[in-house]
């Protein structure tokens, strides 16, 4: 996000930084030292401050911006208003007011919905706004939606003709980043479900503080990506201090793991009753950390909840510093993520393969590798130049104490190498085709590989707990699935550095689904007027649902524009047309998927 101002270092010309990020940089006094990086507490405190003045507005549509905006205008000064779409398609604008007190006066003046006897009231920064047989006249209003259908994920169809008319890897490395990066608009909605527990939750747990970790804010999310939260009340020093004489009856908590169960027990039970958009609530009570987890409808995020469990946050802290140490990080992260997605390496659901922590550290590790040069310094580093005011310590005593501003890194521990993205994409490959799994484990702390303790197949050391490996559930086969998987696309990438733009040419060979590739590859072809995705054969504006007969003409056709347009190209002796039907194994998948459509 920041890195372009952190490092002020170019690898490619970029799109303009976000509004948002401009904002962390302008808020800034005139009178402060100029800083290279900002912290990761600088910004979960304004993220946080933001969620704490903003509320979230089921409306009609965007239109109902400016009834909205006139109603609200009545008791408080609006900062901002963004609209987005859930995924069943209702409208909302989250709105952004000049200050907590504002806010305060707003929800004055909310009501209940009374009409609903089954309706039990509670209040929280998720609202309706009901429509009204009397029309109030508002002022004209100047402003304007700061941002419009803000959830949208790119269409991965653009998306790939976007990728195919790069000019080089090293851009559509970039771009796939840029478009997928979970935007300002998901991050706001994340801390906004944060604000939500503890609103809720607030009279049950004192000091309670939710906070979202992992990838929603370790700046390795992109769109749509889960929301990990952890739920503390943990007391701060004034209310443990001697000098407060008035001290809260307790209940005592006791027993190892088994009471934490059952205070999931109940959180679980609070989300289903009293947390509205708060849906299909599921409890893993018995993993090593107890969680529960539901879907927000309103905010269209998933969640797992867990309590007290802050290594977690100082995890995504880490993970957070090293990724804003330079600009290159995050894009190569992202595109080895959503490589090792399509090659069936990482799973969304648990299982016996690589999950995307580890593969992130998997990364990380390679950019601390000093071959020519290191990009990323070893945690071991951060550890070292900590001082008083890094000190952390988590739950059960975890020390997670490294260096938190990385303005006092000496600037000769990172960015050392000047390789662009393409050619680090390729080295990273090439490192983990070479790199000996059987005898070493990979150790962000260190930067080197190092001895593995034990014969566990995958080991990548936690590096809050280095006695801990975060890959223990990794198999043999997965693990040699991943050697083979990165063999094969160090030879991929290899293969189009002659220059030849096939239509899988650079990342798109290795980021398409390997079962819908071949179709892909068949219905792409490069061209955008050829663009076809299966939705749009099997849908047109004249039906609702396809007939047998209907989809055979479509087919019929698409069939024809294909013959048409291949005997152009042919005429034309374009190259890339040659290559259509290279590959019979495409040819064969779309008359598989054709065939069961059509029965
Ligand atoms: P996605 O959700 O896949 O986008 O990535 P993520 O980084 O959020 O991963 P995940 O949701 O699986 O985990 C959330 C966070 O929990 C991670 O970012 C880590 O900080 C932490 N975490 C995940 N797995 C482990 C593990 O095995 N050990 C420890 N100590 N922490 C973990
Ligand atoms: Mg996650």
């Amino acid at each position: 996000m920041s890195v372009l101002l952190q490092t002020g270092k170019l690898y490619l010309l970029r799109k303009p930084f976000s509004k948002s990020c401009s904002k962390y940089i302008f808020h800034r006094k005139k009178s402060d030292v100029p800083r290279k990086f900002i912290s990761f507490d600088e910004i979960v405190a304004q993220r946080r401050a933001e969620a704490r003045q903003s509320l979230v507005v089921q409306v009609n549509s965007e239109s109902s911006f400016n009834e909205l905006h006139g109603y609200c205008s009545k008791y408080a000064t609006i900062n901002d208003i963004h609209h987005y779409k859930n995924s069943a398609g209702e409208h909302f604008m989250l709105i952004e007011f000049s200050s907590e007190e504002n806010l305060n006066n707003v929800l004055q003046s909310c009501s209940s919905h009374k009409k609903e006897i089954d309706v039990m009231g509670v209040q929280s920064p998720f609202l309706w706004f009901r429509a009204t047989s009397v029309k109030e006249k508002y002022a004209q209003n100047v402003t304007h939606l700061a941002v419009k259908d803000g959830s949208l994920s790119v269409n991965e169809d653009v998306l790939f003709e976007e990728l195919m008319n790069c000019s080089s890897v090293s851009e559509q490395i970039q771009m796939l980043y840029d478009r997928t990066v979970l935007n300002d608009i998901g991050v706001r909605l994340r801390y906004m479900v944060a604000r939500q527990l503890e609103t809720v939750f607030s009279s049950l747990y004192a000091n309670i503080k939710v906070q979202p970790f992992g990838s929603s804010v370790n700046g390795f999310g992109k769109m749509g990506c889960d929301l990990d939260l952890v739920l503390t009340n943990t007391l701060t020093d004034d209310l443990t201090s001697q000098k407060n004489r008035l001290v809260y009856q307790e209940k005592k908590s006791e027993g190892g793991r088994s009471p934490w169960q059952r205070h999931m027990e109940l959180v679980g039970a609070l989300l289903e009753l009293r947390v509205p958009g708060a849906t299909r609530v599921q409890k893993i009570l018995n993993a090593r950390v107890p969680i529960v987890k539901y879907s927000h409808d309103l905010a269209d995020v998933d969640c797992d909840l867990c309590c007290n469990n802050t290594s977690g946050v100082y995890m995504s802290e880490l993970l957070w510093q090293l990724g804003a140490l330079d600009a290159r990080v995050r894009p190569l992260a992202g595109a080895v993520r959503r490589w090792a997605r399509a090659a069936a390496l990482t799973n969304a659901h648990p299982g016996r393969w690589l999950t995307n922590f580890p593969l992130t550290l998997l990364v990380l590790f390679f950019l601390q590798q000093p071959a020519s040069g290191p990009v990323l310094p070893p945690l071991r580093r951060l550890v070292e130049l900590a001082g008083k005011e890094d000190t952390r310590v988590a739950e059960e005593n975890l020390n997670c104490t490294f260096l938190r501003d990385l303005n006092k890194l000496p600037t000769e521990s990172y960015s050392q190498n000047t390789d662009d993205l393409q050619t680090l994409l390729f080295k990273f490959f090439e490192f983990y085709s070479q790199f000996e799994f059987q005898d070493k484990a990979i150790s962000i702390n260190e930067g080197r590989p190092v001895r593995k303790p034990n014969s566990l197949p995958l080991y990548v050391v936690n590096p809050l707990e280095p006695a801990l490996n975060v890959s223990r559930n990794v198999s043999y086969e997965e693990c040699e699935r991943l050697r083979l998987e990165v063999r094969n696309a160090a030879w991929h990438l290899e293969s189009c550095l002659d220059g030849h733009k096939s239509d899988d040419w650079g990342i798109l060979g290795l980021i398409e689904q390997k079962a819908s590739r071949g179709l892909k590859k068949l219905l792409r072809v490069g061209n955008s007027h050829r663009l076809v995705s299966m939705k749009d054969l099997f849908n047109d504006n004249d039906e609702l649902e396809p007939s047998a007969q209907g989809i055979r003409s479509k087919l019929e056709k698409f069939k024809k524009t294909e013959k048409l347009t291949e005997a152009s190209d042919v005429t034309r002796g374009d190259k890339k047309s040659e290559m259509k039907f290279k590959n019979s194994q495409s040819a064969r998948e779309v008359y598989r998927i054709r065939r069961n459509k059509l029965i």
